[in-house]
């Protein structure tokens, strides 16, 4: 099963590095080349996976940690100290212990994986992650049978995060998921980008992404994984819960209360991009619609 998402080749080994930070830039020219027209080449198909460079990645991010603007994050990114780095894992399972960077990822074979990242805010981009599943870890601590959901928090340290000098929000940034969704081989633990480390903005030095969500599911520089019988709270849904669910799959036919959720903005697709369709479950409703069968989507959003 988990196969079917492997990818034995990664950027880094086919593409010396100066080559792929520009490769959406050689690759958008050349379309527009061949149609004809640089206008229409910036239209963008939803299933063309195009990943984002690395520049667009790494300078447009939201990590409230670092601050609320979108260029923040890079700017307070160098602040941040990701070695040493722990993660403790408690709760329901049957080794909880904090565990060291450097001993989860023994073992683990870090896979490529190429997903959209569509965001709340009605903004996406396709990113070529660098991590291993979820489940891997959690296999790994043994998960009991009276768990139910999976808690992560994010690191709390206002010393070099400056963003967490003022409470935009409860600290620590909360997420979870069902376990289910925990388990299922596409949730990734993302250890890097472009097969380089993870930059700091991007949620060093491992992070999660769940590519069927909005973005803020993807937690970011976790430290505590914990599982739990009961569905944790998750901090865009303490903040604002009339606008913001825990299940919170990407999905165009319920808006967000203050606007449509039925297109999407891709980053770095120039000034006259047109807007492109957001997809059910973010492309992969094949892989997790089963997950929801029988739910009302518009209650659980
Ligand atoms: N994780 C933490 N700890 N703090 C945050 O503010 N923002 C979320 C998510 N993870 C966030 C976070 C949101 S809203 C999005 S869209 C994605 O991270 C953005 O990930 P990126 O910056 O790597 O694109």
């Amino acid at each position: 099963m988990a196969g079917r998402y492997r990818s034995d080749l990664k950027w880094s080994d086919v593409t010396a590095k100066a080559d792929y930070v520009n490769r959406r830039q050689l690759m958008m020219g050349a379309g527009a080349m061949a149609i004809g027209g640089a206008l229409a080449g910036r239209a963008q198909a939803q299933d063309d996976l195009v990943p984002n460079t690395w520049e667009e990645i790494t300078s447009y991010n939201n990590f409230y940690e670092m601050g609320t603007g979108k260029d923040d994050p890079k700017r307070n990114a160098s602040l941040l100290t990701t070695d040493p780095w722990s993660i403790k894992i408690d709760g329901m399972v049957d080794r909880p212990g904090t565990y060291d960077l450097g001993d989860i990822l023994r073992g683990k074979s870090i896979e490529e994986r190429i997903y959209r990242l569509r965001c709340v805010e009605a903004w996406s981009m396709v990113v070529p992650w660098n991590g291993f599943e979820l489940k891997d870890l959690l296999d790994q601590v043994g998960v009991q049978p009276s768990a139910k959901y999976v808690s992560f928090e994010t690191l709390v340290r206002p010393s070099e995060l400056p963003g967490q000098r003022r409470n935009t929000i409860d600290w620590p940034y909360r997420e979870g998921l069902r376990l289910d969704e925990a388990m299922h081989p596409l949730t990734l633990m993302a250890t890097g980008l472009y097969g380089e480390d993870m930059p700091n903005q991007n949620g060093a030095p491992i992070r999660l992404v769940v590519p069927w969500k909005y973005g803020f599911k993807s937690i970011k520089s976790i430290v505590r994984i914990s599982l739990t019988d009961k569905q944790p709270a998750n901090s865009w849904n303490m903040l604002l819960p009339n606008e913001y669910g825990f299940y919170s799959n990407v999905n165009p036919e319920v808006d967000h209360p203050r606007w449509s959720q039925a297109t999407e903005r891709r980053i770095g697709g120039g000034l006259f991009a047109k807007k492109i369709p957001t997809l059910m479950f973010n492309g992969y409703a094949n892989e997790v619609a089963s997950m929801y069968a029988g739910m009302d989507l518009r209650k659980y959003y």
